[in-house]
């Protein structure tokens, strides 16, 4: 990662290491800090935000959890978004928005402050370019009483944690969580496609980060004429399926190769995966007129 250039955080750009807060920060004892994670790409007018009005809206729902009294508009953060892109001069990467509490001992985050820190980062292919080797985690997802699992809350992040890190030191690139229900839930940053007989399958919600490149991939689908369905799928419908993908901001569409040592289709070919991130490809980069709308100049 690279530790330089400028930070926005409350208001003003600052140099990366003057972007500080206070030890005694409620989220960072309790973990209830939210934030997005949001690409930005080169295009042919210059850097475009992909989706900034989606990630801006959930960055709210999810401080609507806590009832964060966010101190800025959403108008304010996107513009707050694209001048710490202009500042960095950055043409493609990754954009953290986090907002926090202030100083507390104790649980209750009633009334307390709120912070905005928006951090900008030039970031390649999180999983690689190659189709991964995944292992059914040991951790299961978050119970969805025990949170709001449409909310992206720093704690949650707990479980991604442990589930990604088990799997890296077994010598698998990537984690798959379970529900407790024992369906397959999601990756620990990821959503998960399958594909059989020509028709795409995918979690329902419930136990997941409803993701926004889920959504993209479930309307460039259905554009295409492919039919979706979101149901509970169990781990021998990945096992048996004929393509495997996951789908996330960072992750973007990284085809599955093998999940516990199973291999994934019957070839090296995944042609409707390969249509798929092509769309996306295109679309996030401004060559995918239909998706225009997807994007915000900065
Ligand atoms: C747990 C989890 N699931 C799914 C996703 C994919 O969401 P999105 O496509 O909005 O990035 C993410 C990434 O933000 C995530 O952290």
């Amino acid at each position: 990662m690279t530790k330089a250039g400028w930070i926005w955080i409350d208001g003003n750009l600052v140099e990366w290491d003057n972007a500080k807060i206070h030890v005694m920060s409620h989220s960072l004892h309790y973990g209830d800090a939210v934030f997005e994670g949001i690409r930005f790409y080169k295009t042919e007018k210059g850097p475009a935000v992909f989706r900034i009005a989606e990630h801006i809206k959930r960055l709210f729902y999810s401080a609507s959890v806590f009832s964060m009294k966010v101190p800025y508009t959403s108008e304010q953060i996107a513009t707050a978004i694209k001048e710490t892109i202009k500042k960095n001069k950055i043409e493609e990467g990754y954009i953290r928005p986090i907002l926090f509490f202030g100083q507390k001992m104790g649980l209750s985050n009633i009334d307390l402050d709120v912070h905005l820190a928006i951090i900008a980062i030039p970031w390649g292919s999180y999983l690689g370019d190659k189709a991964v080797r995944v292992r059914t985690s040991s951790f299961i997802r978050i119970h969805p009483k025990t949170s709001d699992m449409d909310a992206k809350i720093s704690g949650h992040y707990v479980n991604s944690i442990l589930a990604s890190v088990e799997a890296k030191k077994q010598g698998y690139d990537e984690a798959l969580l379970l529900d407790y229900k024992g369906n397959v839930a999601e990756g620990p940053g990821e959503n998960i496609f399958i594909v059989k007989e020509g028709v795409l399958y995918t979690p329902k919600t419930g136990s997941i980060l409803p993701g926004i490149t889920r959504d993209c991939i479930i309307k460039i689908a259905s554009d295409k004429g492919l039919k979706v369905i979101e149901k509970d799928l169990k781990l021998e419908d990945i096992y048996n399926a004929e393509e495997a993908f996951f789908t996330g901001t960072a992750a973007e569409v990284t085809p599955i190769a093998e999940v516990d040592g199973n291999k994934i289709g019957k070839s090296e070919n995944f042609p409707i995966i390969e249509m798929l991130k092509e769309e996306y490809m295109n679309a996030v980069r401004g060559k995918n007129k239909k998706y225009e709308n997807w994007l915000e100049f900065v």
